[in-house]
């Protein structure tokens, strides 16, 4: 669905992305994570065609994206924050003015509140409403055309844990009727709950992608082990070495009160990677 070749882009001297490359393939849901300024939002306007690479090509289902006009840019769903809502208008009146703009049946915009569980605010003023809400809305603009690919630049950002299940559960809903999903995050929870895929983006190079899976299988080398004992005391040793040694004499000495794997995180893999934390304390 997506074919991403070789981008570069650069801010005057600042050299925001370096040849990225990665493809999509349909009806699954890839993450790019990484830090603030790490290129993500820049990345999602390249490959949405809201802003040209300096060097590569963007594909969105076989099209260049720089090429795409008018209604079939409709093919895809955009949601980023700067894609403000007009604050006066109620959200059903917001919807209308955007079905106007891209040629979608009115009637869709009833049916679009109710896909995101607004049904019931269709008469508040987008000034009005929640941040939940609002980035409800914002998905409700994006999903109302039911485009085959939908792009989400941090789609849950400052939501509470609420609002962000309700936002998670609509995308994975669009996701299991076949529908390709490319999101931003510097959430890795959401990303391992989420994501089919993850790309690791750390100053405009991708340092790592897979399966959130196979990646923390991948970076298990020390393969810890956590322990509480019966004195209460919790430890944690390595499968290898003197640390072996030890567990097996407390297993043997029945001092074991509970047991568990340790493996590494997204958040730990980045940090490995690049000596830096995803997300801020
Ligand atoms: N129009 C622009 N002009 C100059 N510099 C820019 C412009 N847009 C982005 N940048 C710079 O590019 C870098 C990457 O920005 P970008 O917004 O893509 O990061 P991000 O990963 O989305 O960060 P965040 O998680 O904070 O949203 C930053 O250093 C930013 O200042
Ligand atoms: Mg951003």
């Amino acid at each position: 669905m997506i074919s991403c070749r070789n981008v570069s882009k650069s801010f005057r001297d600042h050299k925001v992305l370096n040849k990225i490359n990665f493809d999509v393939p349909e009806g699954v849901i890839v993450g790019l994570l990484g830090p603030s300024g790490a290129g993500k939002t820049t990345l999602i306007k390249i490959l949405t065609g809201q802003l040209l690479s300096d060097e590569g090509k963007v594909e969105v289902m076989d099209r260049d994206v720089t090429k795409l006009k008018g209604a079939d840019k409709n093919r895809f769903g955009i949601m980023m924050d700067q894609f403000g809502f007009y604050e006066r208008f109620t959200c059903s009146e917001n919807l209308k003015v955007f079905a106007d703009i891209y040629g979608i049946p009115q009637s869709k915009v009833t049916d679009s509140l109710k896909d995101v569980g607004l049904e019931g605010a269709s008469k508040i003023k987008a000034s009005d409403l929640s941040k939940g809400m609002k980035a409800r809305l914002l998905l409700a603009r994006a999903l109302m055309h039911s485009p085959k690919i939908i792009f989400l630049d941090e789609p849950t950002s400052g939501l509470d844990p609420k609002s962000m299940r309700a936002i998670h559960e609509i995308i994975l809903k669009r996701k299991k009727e076949g529908c390709t999903v490319f999101l931003t995050t510097h959430n890795m929870d959401e990303a391992a709950m989420l994501c089919d895929n993850v790309m690791l983006l750390n100053e405009g190079t991708i340092v790592e992608n897979g399966s959130p899976e196979e990646l923390c299988r991948k970076y298990n080398r020390d393969k810890k082990i956590k322990v509480s004992l019966s004195d209460g005391v919790t430890k944690e040793f390595k499968q290898m070495g003197q640390d072996k040694h030890e567990l097996a004499d407390l297993i043997s000495k029945g001092m074991i009160e509970t047991i568990h794997s340790e493996e590494p995180t997204l958040e730990t893999i980045f940090l490995e990677l690049t000596g830096k934390k995803l997300q801020e304390d």
